[in-house]
């Protein structure tokens, strides 16, 4: 009997097997019991000689069942590592890296020129309210110069901002009459205009407040200068030629010397030499005062560039829509290494 049950328990080869094996030689109906429970039967000097055979018999079952299940469970911790285990030398899954939207690089590459020229940078609202937008900035409700910028409508006195310029505004407000003031702002705007290669119904600016005492137009012209170099190379130089906005008095465009330009058949500038690419001035007395900023005290200058602009004249993309119709290939080519 002894040896019918180690052979079949070298033959299981399942935990659940050596289970069954368990069950029909140490189980309740099994032949062991079976002999223990016929003891009585038996003289009282075959009694021990029996139960002490019996007793042996189911201790090397029970601890061959033992070793195998420990043997049986080896085994299979084997297999499963073995399955689990990985080969380093295969080549990686690829996994995609997005890439920075050029026009948030732009951004933070402008960004960090003014913050060297001592610039704090904020943000305002994109739904703005008339008064920010418009009337804070010297635009009376009737001004015609409303024009220039047709406008998104929320309700009647909210629309969607037409440029950053309220955040001059709101920022001045924030500093009681007390200078100095030294921004820029980033952030989207929108125009209501037809979408085309050079027109897009939002885009970015990024605006530059400078108030204090003293601040006058050759503090403009230096900053522009400094800052126009540090973007497109130092070999580039600035022109300004007079403009007209409500907000500032005097006003100007700015424009950069072309540096594509090789002469005839530039198509960047059209063969101008210069490429304008800010507006800018000295801050209105009003507008200050709107402000709580005593005129007679503060002056100031400010400016407001367009993004996209500056991107795209510096990787010298043909079409604004690229910024915003999300086209893989397009946004891949501004992946870093
Ligand atoms: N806000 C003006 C525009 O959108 C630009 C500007 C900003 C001009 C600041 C002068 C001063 O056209």
């Amino acid at each position: 009997l002894g040896k019918e049950a180690l052979q079949e328990i070298k033959d299981a080869d399942t935990v659940k097997a050596l289970d069954n094996i368990r069950v029909k030689y140490l189980g309740k109906k099994g032949p062991i019991t079976e002999v223990l429970r016929g003891m009585g039967k038996l003289s009282a000097e075959e009694r021990p000689k029996v139960g002490q055979k019996a007793n042996e018999i189911r201790e090397e079952i029970q601890s061959s069942l033992e070793a195998k299940t420990t043997e049986l469970e080896e085994i299979a911790l084997e297999e499963k590592l073995k399955e689990e285990s990985i080969d380093v030398t295969l080549p990686g899954k690829e996994i995609k890296r997005g890439a920075r939207h050029p026009l948030t690089a732009v951004v933070e590459e402008i960004e960090d020129i003014f913050i060297g020229l001592g610039f704090q940078v904020t943000e305002g609202p994109e739904v703005e309210t008339d008064y920010y937008n418009f009337e804070a900035l010297n635009l009376p409700p009737d001004h015609p110069a409303r024009d220039m910028q047709d406008s998104f409508y929320v309700t009647h006195d909210m629309l969607l901002r037409t440029q950053t310029s309220p955040v001059q505004a709101r920022t001045m407000q924030k500093h009681n009459g007390q200078g100095p003031v030294k921004i820029v702002c980033p952030g989207k705007v929108y125009r209501r205009d037809d979408d085309d290669a050079t027109h897009s119904h939002q885009f970015m600016q990024i605006e530059g407040l400078y108030v204090d005492k003293n601040v006058r137009m050759s503090d403009l012209k230096g900053t522009l200068e400094a800052f126009v170099k540090k973007y497109f190379g130092p070999e580039r130089s600035i022109r300004l030629r007079p403009s007209f906005f409500p907000f500032t008095e005097p006003s100007v465009e700015v424009d950069v010397s072309c540096g594509i330009c090789g002469g005839a058949g530039c198509r960047v500038c059209k063969n101008s030499g210069w490429i304008e690419v800010l507006g800018a001035g000295m801050v209105h007395p009003n507008v200050l005062e709107f402000s709580g900023f005593d005129s007679n005290e503060y002056s100031g200058f400010a400016f407001g560039m367009g993004v996209e602009r500056f991107a795209l004249l510096k990787y010298g993309i043909d079409d604004i829509r690229h910024f915003y119709t999300n086209d893989i290939r397009f946004l891949e080519q501004f992946k870093r290494a």
